[in-house]
């Protein structure tokens, strides 16, 4: 059957603006009805949202939410006992966690995961060993084909370091780096492999304020590079200011999802969030 298609002569409106436009934009990866068991413990119970290319996903919750475990389920670390995850349109089930690097998946870790005998330059070399093709920071920093691997491995650790405000610190070894330049060193490692999607998992815990809003200005900037951002806290307020959408956690369950003010307005949300101590250092 060829009949002509009938093409709406008013592009779509945007009535909805933000719920529109996240609509109509590509979808990176899709956590699709994911239950994960430990045990007796659900984890995550029938858990689905899905991320847009060029957003900040918020994903937040209480403490024992599901939120690491979200990540470790996206990341290959381990299997959905239910459901599935599709990142790029890929099954990730099966895959291992260096083929989910490649395809353009980075993280970092709750608890800093750093080699503190290396150098920050190292640490983030090692994480450009990883790299693949289609990158976004490559592309950014127009590396010259020619130039050795090594050496322009060296070349993107250093610009990296730079982008996440600790170049001074090139050739200090991790362990000697300020718990802030830690998190940070871990950060420029994730975006040495050249991710599409970069998931960090509460990057700002232990920061004081000052701190938290610098964090906030890299990950804009991150995010101004192309990169999409899934970014997990514990602090409510703190992804306010910086996300583009909300995925509220508790209990493993999907409690809400939305816009940062529909989220923050949320009964079940604020409840959720009723008694829970701050992190604040
Ligand atoms: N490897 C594991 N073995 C057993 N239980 C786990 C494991 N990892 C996480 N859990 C449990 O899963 C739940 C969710 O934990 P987690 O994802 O770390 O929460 P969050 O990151 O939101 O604080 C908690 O009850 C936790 O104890
Ligand atoms: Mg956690």
């Amino acid at each position: 059957m060829s009949e002509t298609e009938q093409k709406p002569v008013v592009p779509a409106q945007a009535t909805a603006p933000a719920a529109e436009t996240m609509k109509n934009r590509e979808p990176l990866l899709e956590v699709d009805n994911v239950t994960l068991r430990f045990g007796g413990v659900v984890a995550l119970d029938k858990v689905d949202f899905t991320l847009y290319k060029g957003e900040i996903l918020g994903l937040i919750g209480p403490n024992g939410a599901g939120k690491t475990t979200c990540f470790n389920a996206m990341t290959g670390i381990y299997q959905p006992t239910e459901g599935q995850i599709r990142f790029r349109g890929e099954k990730i089930s099966g895959k291992k966690r260096h083929q989910i690097t490649q395809m353009g998946m980075a993280r970092t870790f709750q608890n800093i995961r750093l080699f503190p005998e290396m150098t920050a330059l190292e640490n983030v070399q090692v994480g450009a060993d990883a790299h693949h093709k289609t990158s976004v920071i490559s592309a950014l920093f127009r590396l010259p084909r020619h130039r050795r691997e090594e050496r322009e491995g060296r070349e993107k650790a250093q610009r990296l370091l730079e982008f996440v405000g600790i170049p001074h610190r090139l050739h200090e070894y991790a362990r000697n780096l300020s718990y802030g330049e830690q998190r940070r060193l871990e950060i420029a490692r994730a975006l040495a492999t050249d991710p599409v999607l970069l998931c960090l998992d509460e990057p700002a815990a232990g920061f004081n304020p000052a701190e938290k809003e610098e964090l906030l200005q890299l990950i804009r900037q991150i995010r101004d590079q192309g990169v999409t951002v899934l970014l997990i806290e514990h602090d409510m307020r703190l992804v306010m200011g910086v996300t583009d959408r909300i995925v509220v956690l508790e209990f493993g369950k999907k409690i809400a999802e939305g816009l940062p003010a529909e989220v923050r307005d949320n009964p079940k949300v604020i409840a959720a969030y009723l008694g829970v101590p701050d992190d604040a250092a």
